[in-house]
């Protein structure tokens, strides 16, 4: 029995999945513009690059929320899609520019080389080494040398998940270090990566971090420090109370 509502459930999965990309495509075509440039990157590109709902999401979400400061984690053919965003934005009045981080020349000097002449100015590409940092009890990797800026919208899509140390398989730490560092409110969208979502799920809560199991993609915030700051693992056993169960199992949760 569970096994038939599981196949059931994959097989809804993957229909919605459909769906969401043809939303997706139709979507992006109807901008004929922004499809153009975008088939034009897409031909040209060595990048992983992203799916047809990640483009129109992040598109969607530039246009919508009219972030001033992004901070692309890995940039690519969504560089391009937000910075065509960005365009628009500051045809209405809403300026707008991208810091993107990448650790590998080879892929920081594409990015930069694919990206069209009218769009460059949105854009300030920035190379820089991936390193470890931690937060309570999660270790993670992040860019360096993320310049210090007052960042309202993050797209996290790198860096490589491995501990430079020892190689572990890590969580993206950026957001963590950006939103411990800022007072401004954060929204950020994670590209997949199930260690970094679950870490962010852990540390801010459900309702702050929330998986799109169709999209497959991590909508976070908006959040601030203080979300973080109320992480208390000395306290933990006050969240055991309220989870604790008389029978079975009890799960143990740091918030
Ligand atoms: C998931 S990719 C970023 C994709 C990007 N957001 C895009 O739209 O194309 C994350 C990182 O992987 C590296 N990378 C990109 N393409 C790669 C490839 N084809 N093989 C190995 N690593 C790659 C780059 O360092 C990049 O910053």
């Amino acid at each position: 029995m569970l096994n038939f509502i599981y196949s059931i459930k994959l097989k809804l999965l993957k229909i919605a999945r459909r769906i969401a990309r043809r939303i997706a495509i139709n979507s992006l075509k109807a901008n004929k513009g922004l499809w153009s440039e975008l088939k034009n990157y897409q031909a040209k590109s060595k990048s992983t690059g992203c799916s047809w709902s990640d483009l129109w999401i992040l598109y969607k979400t530039v246009r919508e929320r009219k972030p001033k400061d992004i901070l692309e984690l890995g940039p690519g053919v969504s560089t391009l899609v937000m910075s065509y965003a960005l365009m628009e934005n500051e045809k209405e009045g809403f300026p707008g520019k991208i810091t993107a981080m990448e650790e590998l020349e080879k892929y920081l000097n594409m990015a930069t080389s694919l990206q069209p002449d009218f769009l460059s100015k949105y854009v300030n590409f920035v190379l820089s080494p991936r390193i470890e940092d931690t937060f309570e009890l999660f270790r993670g990797v992040r860019y360096q040398d993320v310049p210090d800026l007052p960042y309202d919208f993050i797209f996290v899509d790198g860096p490589h998940h491995h501990a430079p140390s020892d190689d572990a398989f890590v969580f993206d730490f950026d957001l963590i270090h950006i939103i411990k560092n800022t007072t401004n409110s954060i929204y950020a969208i994670i590209d997949y990566r199930l260690t970094t979502s679950y870490v962010f799920q852990t540390i801010l809560g459900l309702d702050k971090a929330k998986f799109n199991s169709v999209l497959e993609l991590c909508f976070v915030g908006p959040c601030s420090k203080d979300d973080l700051l109320q992480l208390n693992l000395e306290d933990i056993s006050k969240t055991l109370l309220r989870e604790a169960r008389l029978f079975g199992n009890t799960k143990i949760k740091l918030k």
